[in-house]
């Protein structure tokens, strides 16, 4: 199929590849220049597991251009263009109603291909869109049915290749039965598991084929706020337990396996810690409840979920404060920028807002990241933060380290090595990753989590 994909950020391009690799023809439109160079010229300007390998071997059938370059050919394009937070929490439309107004302007009367919402937007945006294009198809006099599906994209960050190629399921809000079929028919090689997977990607022995779940778009949109939220419900949850875990003086680690063993509860997203970032769950959480409060409905869970992360980041800095006594003067070195591992993304990252707040309290901070530094210096030029080449940098002359984001590599680190370059040995150990025992035997004072 031919199809077109509006917006090459993390989930743009990740679905065009995707999309490219079973084998159909995509075209992928954004209007930053900088970005659409960059991907002609075979660059991936994020990190991303695997999608820059793929794209160099599928040159053929993707290529990348701005607005200029649009195709009236295509069959099914996909909205895949950012929605923001805004102040108030409400998500912000207007990069999904600038898109709409461009189809408008551009498609023409005959053929109407299926546009497709892949971004997470407030309900009813289907529909705002369908009416948006159609309002713009009329004034320069064609007068046909717009089709608008929801097709919510589910995808983590990091793993966003291999969430693609083998989802639990496949969500389709549509009101025409014509959509749902084109949408089933692109993804059929993924629905099907018929495509041959990438090698770096082997498709996992236990995985079982993803639902196809046809609804209304107005569930679609739901569904996809519905989900997030649960999971930062989840992870918000297991940190309020792991406050009092501290306090009673139980370990957090095992009263979640004991917790999450149990089929009903499962594992997954239990693990305590700072908290969680990126640019999904904190906007989501805050939209669902924006949509709510305009029926004038509470949402208390939800509101909880978004305090008690805030309030794990301070604990963070309130451990500091215990062990040093004071800030001010103090060095501070963290591990890890990135809101998660495997990916540059610092949007809504627990690193940032912990860096904020010791600077705020006149502490010197310094920091290591794998890949994302680069993004740091660029993205928060107002930080007054040290960027360390190495491990051993960032620990020389530090007084603390804060493990913020689970590298790999950060576990095997010469801990004990480490530990002879600093001023003080504390460590707070914000994922509960690290050897506490180990660390404890290298003279460390480990602080974790919950423990
Ligand atoms: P992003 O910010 O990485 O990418 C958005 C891209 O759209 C940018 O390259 C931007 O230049 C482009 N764009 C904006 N307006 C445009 C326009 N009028 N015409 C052409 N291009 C335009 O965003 P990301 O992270 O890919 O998210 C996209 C959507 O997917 C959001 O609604 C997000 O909530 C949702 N989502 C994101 C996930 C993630 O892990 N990042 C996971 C699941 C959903």
């Amino acid at each position: 199929m031919q199809i077109t994909v509006i917006g090459c950020g993390y989930v743009g391009l990740t679905t065009s590849v995707a999309l490219a690799y079973i084998g159909h023809r995509v075209h992928c439109i954004d209007q930053n220049q900088e970005r659409v160079q960059a991907l002609q010229n075979g660059i991936v300007p994020m990190h991303e597991m695997g999608v820059a390998e793929l794209l160099g071997q599928l040159r053929d059938r993707i290529s990348f251009g701005r607005w200029d370059s649009f195709n009236l050919t295509t069959e099914v394009i996909i909205i895949a263009v950012g929605t923001p937070r805004k102040d108030n929490g409400e998500a912000d439309t207007s990069y999904v109603e600038a898109v709409a107004r461009e189809l408008g302007q551009r498609l023409s009367g005959d053929g109407l291909p299926i546009i497709v919402n892949k971004s997470t937007v407030p309900i009813g945006s289907a529909r705002r869109v369908e009416s948006v294009v159609s309002y713009y198809l009329k004034s320069r006099g064609i007068n046909i049915p717009v089709t608008v599906a929801s097709n919510p994209e589910f995808l983590r960050e990091g793993v966003a290749l291999y969430d693609t190629f083998y989802p639990d399921r496949i969500v389709v809000g549509a009101n025409q039965g014509e959509a749902i079929n084109i949408l089933r028919e692109m993804y059929a090689p993924i629905l099907e598991q018929t495509f041959i997977p990438p090698e770096f990607l082997p498709r996992p022995d236990s995985y079982n084929l993803p639902a196809f779940i046809t609804t209304t778009p107005t569930s679609a949109e739901l569904i996809k706020y519905a989900a997030n939220t649960f999971l930062a419900m989840k992870i918000s949850y297991i940190n309020e337990i792991a406050g009092l875990a501290e306090r009673v003086g139980a370990d957090i680690l095992e009263v979640a396996r004991g917790i999450g063993l149990d089929k009903r509860i499962g594992v997954q997203y239990l693990n305590a810690g700072i908290g969680w970032g990126g640019s999904c769950f904190g906007k989501d959480v805050q939209a669902l409840i924006h949509t709510a409060g305009q029926y004038d409905y509470d949402m208390p869970l939800s509101s909880a979920t978004i305090q008690v992360n805030l309030r794990q980041r301070e604990e963070i800095i309130r451990k500091l404060q215990s062990a040093l006594k004071v800030l001010r003067g103090s060095t501070v070195g963290l591990l890890g920028l990135s809101f998660k591992p495997g990916t540059d993304d610092l949007r809504d990252a627990p690193s940032i807002t912990v860096a904020k707040r010791l600077i705020e309290m006149g502490a010197h901070v310094k920091a290591y990241d794998p890949v994302a530094m680069e993004n740091c210096r660029k993205s928060h030029p107002e930080l007054d933060m040290l960027y360390a080449n190495s491990a051993e940098e960032l620990a020389h002359g530090s007084d603390a380290l804060v493990l913020v984001t689970e590298w790999k590599e950060f576990l095997s680190l010469p801990y004990n090595q480490l530990g002879k370059l600093m001023r003080q040995k504390v460590i707070v150990d914000g994922r509960n990753v690290l050897d506490r025992q180990l660390l404890t035997e290298a003279g460390f004072n480990y602080i974790g989590v919950g423990r």
